[in-house]
Parts: structure tokens; sequence; C-alpha cells
């Protein structure tokens, strides 16, 4: 693979010596091998079957056919002068039923994925939940019960035992807001639901897996890795009232518990209709405040909102698909706003400033929290032509967020790496395939892997720290 770079001018921008440029994926979005060495389903795999569900229908099933192209993909890291992976462990490769004793072959492919990291000089970062829930447990109930927290930990240790004298940085979930609120409220993630109570009882039981999770995992993993876990973060602009009520629901219903130790006030008494909160247990917010070494944190775009009052139609630009029911409970008179472009592939705003602004937010609200960017990035439609893809726009995109980066990085922010979304262009959910966030593309049909200009670019940065114009 040719990854010579181009001309690039010297910003003068640095970065910090140990600064960790990586890129991100994630287990369902890639592997394919959906029935392979004893994976049986997840709740991405029964939801994208059905019908309407996922753009042209598409599913997992084959995806990048990373599960055998691993060795391939990690070539293309280190050829790339990265120096993290970020990946996600399939928990039915794991466990196929939900519970009990591991599939030794599931574990063997993620200990030969490690090891191929560690021969090529590249930092494993493994997230244990990027949504693929085995189907067994969301047939007892799902996340709305108490109970699939525990099989969480379960799990954890089970991963933990096998991986943890590999694995540098451990991720409990990524995006537990999407997993409840898009998963159980507005249904347009797996399983689909749309009951705002069985929202907030797996926001809850999402909160206690990481807490059941990490203590887990420091029970089996030898030495100290880093323990984090990752939040997608709503950057709210507009209204203040309907910023304070966005924030309870889309944030502050994580980083209270996970951070401080309790669900905030507001949060409770705005929910007060929807729920009575009597899921969380004597004892349940000890056990899910777990000290954190770094919070992941994902960003993309902002959102404008505002009151609305009733009348007339209530704008719902929130950049989560065509939602009928609300993913906020409790903020049912908060309409979110159309925003000025430019947008990306998926209709959201590119605003670099929001980065900055939310990495400043987060050194305010948690002084002494080491922050991790475990996700940025956007989907263009790209042209591959005579191998190579002028990914101009994402490049660019790129360009402007790692700028806003290192002025949070200048003002003191204590950010540790910046893992981009995504390596390969993938599954993106109920987009289907029809959204490319790669790095480097893949032909669906043949399954060849592309660099884009955009990975080249951070190539560069990558191997000389400074960011290149
Ligand atoms: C967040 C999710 O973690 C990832 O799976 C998804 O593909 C990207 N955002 C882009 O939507």
């Amino acid at each position: 693979m040719t990854t010579g770079s181009a001309d690039y001018r010297d910003s003068g921008l640095r970065f910090p010596e140990g600064f960790l440029f990586g890129s991100a994926t994630a287990s369902y979005q890639i592997e394919g091998a959906a029935q392979e060495d004893g994976r049986r389903p997840s709740i991405w795999d029964t939801f994208a079957r059905t019908p309407g569900k996922v753009l042209g229908g598409d599913t997992g099933d084959i995806a990048d056919d990373h599960y055998h192209r691993w060795a391939e993909d990690l070539d293309i890291v280190r050829d790339l002068g990265l120096d993290a992976y970020r990946f996600s462990i399939a928990w039915p490769r794991i466990q196929p039923t939900g519970s009990g004793e591991a599939n030794q072959a599931g574990l063997d492919f993620y200990s030969r994925l490690v090891d191929g990291m560690l021969e090529r000089g590249i930092t494993p970062i493994a997230t244990l939940y990027h949504w693929d829930l085995p189907q067994p447990l969301e047939d007892a109930g799902g996340w709305p019960e108490r109970e699939t927290a525990h099989r969480f930990a379960e799990y954890a240790a089970l991963v933990g035992a096998a991986l943890g004298d590999r694995v540098r940085t451990w991720t409990t979930l990524n995006e537990p807001w999407c997993s409840a609120f898009l998963g159980y409220g507005a249904g347009v993630h797996a399983p689909g639901r749309t009951e705002p109570l069985a929202a907030l009882r797996a926001a809850h039981h999402l909160n206690l897996a990481h807490g059941l999770g990490i203590q887990a995992l420091r029970g089996v993993v030898p030495g100290d890795p880093d323990y984090s876990v990752t939040l997608n973060f709503a950057v709210l602009r507009g209204e203040e009232e309907a910023v304070r009520q966005i924030d309870a629901v889309a944030n502050r219903v994580f980083t209270g518990p996970l951070l401080k130790g309790a669900y905030p006030e507001d949060l409770l008494a705005d929910t007060a209709s929807v729920a009575d909160w009597s899921f969380v247990q004597d004892g349940d917010l000890v056990d899910i405040a777990q000290r954190i070494d770094l919070l992941g944190v994902n960003y993309y775009n902002t959102a404008l909102v505002a009151l609305w009052d009733g009348t007339g139609v209530k704008e719902s630009a929130d950049n989560h698909g065509d939602t009928a029911a609300s993913p906020y409970p409790g903020a049912d008179r908060v309409q979110f706003l159309p925003q000025p472009g430019p947008y990306t592939e998926m209709g959201w705003n590119i605003a670099p400033d929001g980065l900055e602004e939310l990495l400043l937010s987060l050194r305010r609200q948690f002084p002494d929290q080491p922050l991790m960017i475990t996700e940025n990035g956007a989907a263009f439609d790209d042209v591959l032509e005579d191998g190579h893809v002028h990914d101009a726009e994402r490049l660019d995109y790129l360009r402007r967020h790692f700028t806003a980066a290192h002025r949070a990085l200048e003002q003191g922010v204590d950010l540790r790496g910046y893992q981009v979304w995504s390596l390969l262009d993938n599954f993106e959910w109920a987009y289907g395939y029809s959204k490319r966030f790669g790095i480097v593309h893949v032909d669906y049909e043949t399954l060849a892997r592309t660099p884009k200009d955009s990975a080249l670019w951070y190539s560069e940065l990558a191997r000389t720290h400074v960011l290149p114009e």
C-alpha cells in the first residue's frame, strides 16, 4: 500500500508526545461472519432483518468481512503509522446465548486480533459493548431489565480474563444514550422499542452495567490499564430552558451517576410522569461511580433547541433519523431547529467549534478527568477513481476538528488521544451501507480496501504530530 505523503505545509500546530492518534470501528459494523465460529444473533441481526428498519434491507452478515480480513486491516493501520486502533468485541461471539461459559472460538478471534496489533506496534483500545446485545438477553427483557447489567459484568470478566494481559484501554460501553434512547425510546435502533419508561430503565441499567463491568474487569485484569466509558455528548445551543432539559436527558443522565454518583434532581423532576426511578436500588450509585482513567468523547455536530409552544409543527431536526417517537423522555416541549450548514452526507451540521466548546465544558465540569476523543469523523459521497478517493470534504472536516482539539489542548484540556471514525466504510446502522464514514474506502462488491486522501493526510499527522495544512 502506498501511503507516501503528498506535499503538506506545516501548520506549526504540534500535538504532545504520547498523544494517541488512531482510528475506530465496531464489531457489527465491520466483521460480517455473522454465523461463524459459534456466533449467534444479536439484536442488530434481528433488527436488520425486520422489514423497513434498515435502509435497503442491509444487514451486517458480510459487512467488510473484517472477520476474515483483519490482518490486512491491521496492516493498513500500521502502514498509515497510526498509534492506536479502537475496536469492539461482539458479545454474541463470546456468549452466544448471553450467559454462561465463554465460546473459545470467539475469544480466540479477539486474541489473534490483539496479538496482531501488538506485533504491528498498534495500541489496542477495546470496547466491550458497541450495541450488539445477544438476542436471548433482549428476549428476556433487554436493557430495561436489571439482570442484563449482571450478565454484562459476567461477560466483561470473561473477556478481561482472556485479553487483560494485552489491552491498554478498556471501554465498557459505547454511547449508552443511543442504546437506551434510540433503541427503546425512538425505536430507530435495535431493538426498536418505543417505550419511554423502558428507555429510562435501560439508561440506568447501562450505567449499572458500566460500574459492575469495571469492577469485574479490575478483578481479573493484571496490571494497570486505563478504564473508560464512551459517551456521545449533545452540544447544545439555543433557548436556556430547552438546553437544560436536553442536557439532563442526553448528557447528565450519564455523567451524573458515572462521574458524580447521583442522578440530577432536575432530570428526576422532568421525567416524574414517566418514571418514579424506583428501579434505582440502594448501593447502585456507589457501584456505578467507579473511578475511570479516561472519559471517551464522541463528537460529530451540534444541536439547536427551543421550547415549542404547542401550536404548529414541532421541529425535530435532531439528526437521529426519522423518529416518530421521541428519544427525549421528559422533554416533550423541546424542539430541534434546523441549523446553518455546511452539512455532511448525514445532514449533520459541520461545527468544529462545538468540539472545542465540549472539551472545555467537560474540563470545567470534571476538572481532573482525562479525556480521549473516541470518535469524530464524517460521511460524504465518495468516488473511487483510478485507485484514489479524493475526499477533500472529509479531509477538511478532520483538519478543522483536529485544529479545534488543538485549541482545547492549548487551553489546558487534558486530552490524551483522538480516534477517527472510522477506519473503514461500514454498516452505518439504520442507514445501512449508504453512508461512508471510512478514511479507507471499501468496495462492497470486491471488498477491496483503498486509503482515501484523508487517510494519507491523517498518516502525515500521526507520523509527525504536526497538523498538515
Ligand atoms: C457513533 C457510533 O458509535 C458509531 O457506531 C456510528 O457509526 C457513528 N457514530 C456515526 O454515526
